[in-house]
């Protein structure tokens, strides 16, 4: 069944490990796609099916960037305006609080958040009735992470920002839900898998680490009318590892 049929979708970080996957998912059933990342040669290298073309855009550059976020907004007024928000772009960067610079904090803030804020302000004009948006928190969000002060506030606060966004666009059918991933195996979590992986395996109940496709699947169920009653939720993705 194809559920995104004649419908748009944003996705940012879409050349990102879950972005991407999220991005193929959504093609197969449908959707029109607005696609978003830093670097115009990691869109170019997507698979075909996310190729350029009448119903797929690419927009490049830097998402905290004005410029970046108003040519998103165009490429969707285009594709007829949109019915699905996917901000998965962020960064996860290690310094212990010790270490950890106020420039570090900021600029981590500045893509996990801000540019979360910004874009979806930018957006509102062009979401339509009953669109679905779907933030990334984590369960660093949840329960801290060592090294990673900046990201877990990041992404406790986009929790938040995300149950406001329920309260304040329900009226016009406008969900909005976010997930919390927890180990899943993508560039962003190399170094760490690397370090801790066996260890974060143990001890979690399903015995292993997550693949990109398990998150999407999620997302594209939060997107999609089959949830249609859901919103202002955290949706924990993570094999059992924490368990709110
Ligand atoms: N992988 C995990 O275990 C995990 C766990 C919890 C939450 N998450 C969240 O899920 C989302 C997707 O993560 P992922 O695992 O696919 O990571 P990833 O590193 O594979 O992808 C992130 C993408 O964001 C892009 N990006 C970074 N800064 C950007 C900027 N300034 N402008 C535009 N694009 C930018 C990167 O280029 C990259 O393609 C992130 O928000 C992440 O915090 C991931």
């Amino acid at each position: 069944m194809a559920r995104f049929t004649d419908k748009t979708v944003v996705i940012t970080g879409a050349a990102g490990g879950i972005g991407s996957a999220l991005a193929l998912l959504l093609r197969a059933e449908g959707a029109r796609l607005v696609l978003h990342d830093l670097s115009p040669d990691a869109l170019a290298a997507l698979p075909a099916e996310l190729a350029a073309s009448a119903e797929v855009v690419h927009v490049a550059g830097d998402g905290t960037d004005d410029e970046v976020q108003a040519r998103i907004v165009t490429a969707a007024e285009s594709l007829g305006g949109v019915d699905g928000f996917a901000p998965a772009a962020g960064i996860y960067l290690e310094a212990p609080l010790a270490e950890l610079s106020f420039a570090q904090w900021r600029q981590t803030l500045s893509i996990n958040l801000d540019a979360v804020f910004a874009l979806t302000s930018k957006l509102l004009p062009v979401l339509n009735d009953n669109a679905a948006i779907v933030t990334f928190a984590s369960v660093a969000g949840e329960r801290g992470s060592r090294g990673h002060a900046h990201y877990a506030a990041s992404k406790g606060a986009i929790v938040a920002f995300t149950r406001t966004l329920a309260l304040e666009l329900g009226s016009r059918g406008i969900r909005a839900n976010a997930v919390a991933p927890g180990i899943i195996r993508t560039r962003m979590t190399n170094d760490s898998v690397s370090k801790h992986g066996d260890e974060w395996a143990a001890g979690t109940p399903l015995g292993r680490h997550g693949e990109p496709e398990e998150v999407a699947r999620a997302v594209a169920f939060l997107l999609s009318p089959d949830s249609s009653f859901i919103t202002g939720v955290q949706l924990d993705i993570n094999g059992g590892l924490y368990m709110a």
